[in-house]
């Protein structure tokens, strides 16, 4: 039995789909149990790519999927997903749990008008109205899966939330009248759709957890995003750490075997915030072309830079990684140096961590060792001898530096570009 837990070290999109699917293999139950819709997980097999948004990645490969109560979910997005995997043949096994807050139309024009209010201040988020409906959870005044199958309790809910919504849209200018029966009728309608998916999750895993079966809790976003931990305010609103996998399904943590940190071999960030390494040359182009570093759920480029072991060594130390799995190292052939930041000049003084102040750490500037860059990794490379001596001295600096070992290395999107080290 191993409960296993996958989570984003940097700012997103390090590769956690690529990874979740590969350790499917040996799961029965695959969890997502914080954020929502604004994530994107892609998984490749063969020629087939999937863009996964709120079912669990393990689906794939024929894994029971459970969206735990930590998470934020968006009916409407849910439906569009299971419909879409049902056409492509997945056999769909999922679990919702009946504690998981909606979002709801509210949430969503709330989350626009709010970065429209912003302007240049905004954070960039993906306007899936994740903030508004985790805002409105912590407030109380969230409707939860549960209240969906119960059109009484439902209707009871939207009378008291409505009004309150709508002054507030007011205030921001917002020109829309919530229609109270249209969300009624929308949202029992969405309720009749998913009821036979939600149930206890949160029993339904421990009892996983005492039968000896094996699950994968699959992380969403980056350390970087955690609304403690992260570049707050230009965060999600979530725990993207691994002590929100506790908190969002209901496992305890003694039961949690391996953290397994995922750290994109270079660094990445889409929306707004500080980037410490960001690279604005052709370097920094040459890592978005090649890396195809554009949104999964947002199409927006993404912004990129150098690998920051400032940041990592942050996520290692928060969520007590104890492997890593290095991502897309394949995206750094072809460049005859490579840089690692290891430390931040801040006021002239050398620092090893990341600063709360998003003031200092917009004057921290990144101190680089430099690598020799490699030709190109051969895409039949299973071993880790078989990749190019440049690229093992990258990846044993790596390891040697956050003092935790590496378990894998992807060079490419596919199941099979995955070396076990
Ligand atoms: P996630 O949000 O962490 O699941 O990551 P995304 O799916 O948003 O973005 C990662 C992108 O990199 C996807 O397009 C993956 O197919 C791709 N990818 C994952 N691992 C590798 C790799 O090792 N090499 C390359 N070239 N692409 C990869
Ligand atoms: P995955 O799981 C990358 C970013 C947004 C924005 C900030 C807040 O695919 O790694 P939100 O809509 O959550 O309020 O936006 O967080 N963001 C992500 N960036 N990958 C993600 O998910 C993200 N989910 C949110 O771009 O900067
Ligand atoms: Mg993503």
């Amino acid at each position: 039995m191993t409960v296993n837990l996958v989570i984003g070290t940097q700012w997103g999109d390090e590769g956690k789909g690529k990874v979740v699917d590969y350790f499917s293999k040996d799961a029965d139950y695959v969890v997502r149990y914080q954020g929502g819709s604004n994530a994107g997980h892609t998984i490749k097999v063969g020629e087939e790519v999937y863009k996964l948004h709120l079912i669990p990645s393990g689906v794939i490969q024929g894994k029971t999927g459970v969206i735990g109560n930590g998470v934020v979910l968006d009916p409407e997005m849910l439906i569009k997903e299971i419909d879409e995997l049902k056409k492509r043949g997945i056999k769909l096994k999922l679990l919702i749990g009946d504690r998981t807050n909606i979002i709801m139309p509210y949430h969503k024009i709330l989350d626009g008008a709010e970065e429209k209010y912003l302007g240049d201040k905004k954070i960039g988020t993906t306007k899936r109205g994740i903030g508004p409906c985790y805002s409105d959870k912590v407030a109380r005044k969230g409707i939860r899966a549960i209240d969906l199958i119960d059109t009484n309790t439902l209707s009871k809910k939207l009378d008291d939330i409505i009004p309150i919504k709508q002054r507030i849209l007011d205030v921001y200018n917002i020109d829309k009248k919530l229609n109270k029966k249209e969300i009624l009728d929308t949202y029992s309608k969405y309720g009749e759709k998913i009821k036979k998916y939600i149930t206890t999750t949160h029993i339904e895993l421990n009892k996983a957890v005492k039968n000896n079966k094996n699950i994968i809790l699959e992380g969403a976003q980056g350390t970087m995003l955690d609304v403690d931990y992260g570049t707050y305010p230009f965060t999600t609103s979530s725990h993207t750490i691994a002590g929100g996998s506790s908190i969002g399904t209901g496992i305890g943590p003694k039961h949690i075997d391996d953290i397994i940190g995922i750290v994109k071999a270079y660094t990445t960030r889409v929306g707004e915030g500080p980037l410490p390494t960001e690279l604005f040359d052709k370097n920094g182009k040459y890592l978005q072309q090649k890396g195809h570093e554009f949104g999964t759920t947002t199409s927006r480029p993404r912004r990129c830079g150098w690998l920051d072991l400032v940041v990592v060594n942050h996520s290692c130390m928060i969520s007590g990684i104890t492997k890593l799995a290095i991502t897309k190292l394949d995206v750094l052939d072809g460049l005859s140096t490579v840089k690692i930041c290891t430390h931040y000049s801040l006021d002239g003084k050398k620092i090893d961590f990341f600063p709360a102040d998003i003031e200092d750490v917009k004057q921290c500037k990144p101190v680089y060792k430099e690598f020799k860059g490699w030709r190109k990794i051969k895409e039949s490379s299973s071993g880790f001898s078989d990749l190019p001596e440049e690229a093992q001295k990258y990846l044993k600096f790596i390891e040697k530096k956050l003092e935790v070992p590496i378990a894998i290395v992807s060079i490419g999107p596919g199941r099979k570009e995955t070396i076990e080290v």
